[in-house]
Formats: C-alpha cells, sequence, structure tokens
C-alpha cells in the first residue's frame, strides 16, 4: 500500500468527522435557547442509582426505556435483584423484561396531545445538555391545556414532573415578538419547592446521568476497562525502561 492510498481514506475520515460536528452545532442551535452544562457523570455509581430511583419515581408512568431491562440494570448499578424489583420496578415486570411503562399509549395521546416518546437513546438523539435544561425550563402558563410551558421546547405537552421539588416557576415577559407573540425575558420562583435550586440541579442532573447511561450502557464497561487499560500501559512502560537500563548497562 502507497502512502497515497493510506492518506486518502484517512483525510477523507476527517473531512467527514469535521462535517458532522458543523452539522451538529447547526442542529444544537436549532433546538431552541441555550442549553446549560449539564455536568453528568456516569462513573459515579450514587449518582447513577439515584438517578435511576427519580426516573422510576417521577418518569416511568409515561416513559418507557424499552432497550433496557430491570436485570441489566442492577447489574451495572451495583443493585441486587431485592433492591430493583422492591424499590424500583413499580409495574409488576419480571427481573428480566424490559422497563416498560404501564401507561397506555392511545389513551396517553389522548390526555397529552402526544404518546410520550420512548426515552432510551434520548441522550444520543438531543444531548445531555439538552435534557438537563429542558427538566429545568418548565414554566407555568395558563394557555396552554394542562397548565404548564417549557422556555426550550416551547409548547410541549409535557406536565412538570418535578414541580414539588423544584417549585413553580412564573415567566417574566419580555417585547412581543414579530408576530405579537408574548416572549419569555426569563423565569422567577413563583412558589418555592421542596430543595434549593442547588439541590434541584443535582436532582436533575442524576436523572440525566441515568438516561445517559441507559442511551449507551457499554460506555460503564468502557470507563472501567480503560483504568486497566492505563495501569497496563503504566507497568508496560516502567518494563520497558527497566529492559532499557539493562541493555544499556552492557553498551557504557
Ligand atoms: C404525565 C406524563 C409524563 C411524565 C410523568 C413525564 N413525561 Fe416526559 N413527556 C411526556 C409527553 C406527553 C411528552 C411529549 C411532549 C411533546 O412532544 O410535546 C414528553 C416529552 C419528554 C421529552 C422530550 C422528548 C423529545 O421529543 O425530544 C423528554 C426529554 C422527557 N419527556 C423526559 C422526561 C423525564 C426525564 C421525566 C421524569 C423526570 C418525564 N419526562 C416525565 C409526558 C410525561
Amino acid at each position: 500500500m502507497t502512502d497515497h492510498a493510506f492518506a486518502r481514506p484517512f483525510f477523507a475520515r476527517i473531512a467527514t468527522a469535521a462535517a458532522g460536528l458543523l452539522l451538529s452545532f447547526g442542529a444544537f442551535a436549532a433546538a431552541g435557547g441555550p442549553v446549560e452544562q449539564s455536568g453528568t457523570d456516569i462513573g459515579d455509581r450514587a449518582s447513577l442509582q439515584r438517578g435511576a430511583q427519580l426516573y422510576m419515581n417521577y418518569c416511568a408512568g409515561c416513559h418507557s426505556l424499552k432497550f433496557m431491562r430491570y436485570s441489566r440494570m442492577a447489574e451495572d448499578l451495583g443493585l441486587t435483584e431485592d433492591e430493583v424489583m422492591n424499590n424500583l420496578n413499580l409495574t409488576g415486570a419480571a427481573f428480566g423484561e424490559h422497563i416498560i411503562s404501564s401507561m397506555p399509549a392511545a389513551q396517553s395521546a389522548q390526555w397529552f396531545g402526544q404518546t410520550p416518546p420512548d426515552l432510551s437513546l434520548i441522550t444520543r438523539v438531543r444531548g445531555s445538555d439538552w435534557v438537563f435544561t429542558y427538566l429545568k425550563s418548565f414554566y407555568i402558563d395558563e394557555t396552554r391545556p394542562l397548565g404548564w410551558n417549557n422556555t426550550l421546547f416551547p409548547n410541549a405537552s409535557m406536565p412538570n414532573p418535578l414541580w414539588e421539588m423544584q417549585g413553580v416557576l412564573r415567566p417574566v415577559h419580555g417585547e412581543p415578538d414579530d408576530i405579537g407573540e408574548p416572549t419569555v425575558a426569563h423565569l422567577e420562583v413563583g412558589t418555592p419547592g421542596s430543595q434549593n435550586a442547588q439541590q434541584f440541579d443535582q436532582t436533575v442532573r442524576d436523572i440525566t446521568a441515568f438516561l445517559e447511561y441507559v442511551g449507551e450502557p457499554a460506555a460503564l464497561k468502557r470507563q472501567r476497562l480503560g483504568v486497566w487499560v492505563l495501569l497496563f500501559l503504566t507497568f508496560l512502560t516502567f518494563m520497558a525502561w527497566l529492559l532499557k537500563k539493562e541493555y544499556w548497562r552492557d553498551v557504557h
């Protein structure tokens, strides 16, 4: 193989990656207002465990995770079968089954105008920062059927599932837009919730981290494996150094 033949696919790959990067920036720009950094850490097992519990309590009633089984989650998050079946599985599904919401799709479409989408891949589609920001951006809006709106995802048909912890935010309106519709300049706390802003950030971060793990369960194993690979490389370098010393002793 000539250098040239090698170089072409290599540069083609770089070019494709660069194009992909540009396109994804474009997609972010189109997705709505600015997003906040989620600060998730899927290596933090306690955060994932809290996120799983919060998810089951506040989201699983409407949203399925059709690619994740209870048993796989137990193994990855270091939970026993009993812990999962008693605290996290609220639908009576078997341990080996997928995490499917018990809400009937037809009825939820009637209630919300939309069937709540499966969230297995949501952080890969929208990004973790988007999901984190979305969950923090609900506000009270009497013009909407369920009384809730969202600054990041305007007219979303999901009611704020976390309002008891977050409190109820209300909009501070800015100048009307081109067609005279009201705009939201920012949100302020109307009624405080059971958590302060910092605690609520952590709550939402835990849920987002859990969804990030669900979107790519192999990432956990990769991260743990990575530590061993680095240790091995360090060890190998050390051995190579010893060997070099040994050889050069004869030369000197
Ligand atoms: C009462 C039912 C209900 C609950 C509870 C609920 N959701 Fe939703 N969710 C919906 C509906 C309905 C939509 C569709 C919104 C739309 O497209 O207008 C939605 C949409 C979403 C989306 C956006 C999906 C997209 O289109 O990109 C995300 C993310 C999401 N939900 C996350 C959550 C999380 C996380 C929780 C728990 C903290 C939760 N939801 C709890 C009903 C619910």
